[in-house]
């Protein structure tokens, strides 16, 4: 069967990498979480001291190390899902955190950044049969993608869902606000970019999930997926 490329993007915390993964492993395609790209290489801005705790980037420095940042993706054997690795170390769980969540817009509007990593994004779905998601995978990653869904949900509901992921995974110290407003403030900035702001493409298919289950989102999708192939694309 021909294989396609599938574009999800959406705000944060919507739910998209959920389905993203849950769809590539359904129908055996690849999955990358372009956000995670973004997140690894605002850890290694924390780590090599690029940026300051008033989110200030020293652009100097993270643009002569930029191509010498490898983010890169393994399969757990266990899971079968990918775990992202910066420059061979495996920080699947040290970007999911909140420091990093918190600084990773003042990264990821930074238009060399963006650059390079939809380079690397752009070779990774060079022989299609990938799931990517993120905010600008529609209309800039792949804007010839067969399948675009463009996700959305409440704001309240993202919150304690990002919440939940957290308190899974340990955190029991940051609170249902400070979630809200992490959320608020990405939502902002990935809006108002100038490079590559968060935005539906004309023909993506909108997806609001607030008030739906993970296997009736999953239905969703695959019924959108068939439609495409079905349409002999
Ligand atoms: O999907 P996420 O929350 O893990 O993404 C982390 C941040 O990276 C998010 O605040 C916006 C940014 N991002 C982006 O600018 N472009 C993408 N394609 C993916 C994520």
């Amino acid at each position: 069967m021909k294989k396609i490329t599938i574009a999800i993007d959406g705000f944060s915390a919507c739910g998209k990498s959920t389905m993203a993964k849950a769809l590539a492993q359904k129908i055996n395609y690849i999955y990358v979480d372009s956000g995670a790209m973004y997140r690894a290489i605002t850890l290694y801005s924390l780590k090599n001291g690029l940026i300051d705790e008033n989110g200030n980037v020293d652009v100097a420095k993270l643009q002569a190390d930029i191509n010498n940042i490898k983010v890169t993706f393994r399969l757990d054997d266990k899971t079968k899902l990918p775990i992202t690795y910066l420059n061979g170390e495996n920080v699947e769980a040290d970007i999911r955190s909140m420091e990093v969540s918190g600084k990773v817009s003042a990264i990821s509007s930074l238009g060399f950044v963006r650059r390079a990593m939809v380079t690397q994004q752009q070779e990774l779905g060079q022989a299609k049969g990938i799931v990517m998601d993120g905010r600008d995978i529609g209309t800039v990653v792949f804007p010839k993608a067969e399948l675009k869904i463009f996700v959305t949900a409440k704001p309240e509901v993202r919150a304690q869902r990002r919440l939940d992921e957290l308190r899974s995974k340990g955190d029991m110290k940051t609170t249902f606000k400070e979630v809200f407003q992490n959320l608020q403030e990405r939502d902002n900035a990935d809006q108002t970019r100038t490079d590559s702001p968060l935005k539906k493409a004309d023909d993506a298919l909108v997806l609001d999930n607030s008030y739906m289950t993970r296997d009736q989102q999953m239905q969703w999708i695959l019924e959108r997926f068939e439609e495409v192939i079905n349409k002999g694309v």
